[in-house]
């Protein structure tokens, strides 16, 4: 049978029930993105960057995520475990701590396709995609990713401010733009 989104949601659910779900669903991406096709055939082709919600509920959301190549987003909070399983490119991530008046650079790490990184629920980080081909992943979080109140950062003044979906749909839309003039 070959892997359905249905699959990938029961496998996630299953992974709450375990001791400790962010790494229960750790395991369930490693295994997913060790098979990229399967992973493609499900989630269908890749046209333009954006996010595409699998499962939403209030104690999970899934999500397919394809950064448009050349796209940055600014540094933000989750308010929640989150799990990254890329298949496709790669997701450069910065991670940064608050300090007062804003953040300050905490490292960071290239996240390339079969790799997967838990995010605890107080991280802070960016993600570009410095690449030439969508950076694609599956994001897992441990509730309602839309509509947890939470914050996001300037890039270049770190000035903090609440989390604006209107403002990230509008960076996939320029990247979009950028991207489909290079092609
Ligand atoms: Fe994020």
């Amino acid at each position: 049978m070959a892997l359905a989104v249905e699959d990938i949601v029961a496998r996630c659910r299953g992974a709450l029930d375990e001791h400790t779900p962010a790494l229960a669903v750790r395991d369930v991406l490693d295994a997913l993105v060790a098979g990229p096709t399967a992973l493609e055939r499900a989630l269908g082709p890749v046209e333009l960057g954006g996010i595409t919600a699998l499962h939403s509920a209030d104690d999970l959301t899934i999500l397919r995520v394809a950064w448009t190549p050349g796209m940055a987003l600014n540094p933000h909070e989750h308010g929640m475990w989150a799990v990254i399983g890329m298949y496709g490119g790669q997701e450069d991530n910065a991670f940064y701590r608050r300090v007062s008046g804003g953040l300050e650079p905490a490292g960071g790490k290239e996240l390339p396709a079969g790799d997967v990184l838990v995010l605890g629920h107080d991280v802070i980080h960016s993600v570009a995609n410095s690449r030439r081909d969508f950076a694609v992943a599956v994001h897992v979080y441990g509730g309602d990713f839309f509509s947890v109140g939470r914050s996001e950062w300037d890039f270049e003044t770190y000035e903090e401010r609440p989390r604006d979906f209107a403002r990230t749909s509008r960076l996939f839309e320029e990247a979009n733009a950028r991207w489909r003039d290079q092609k």
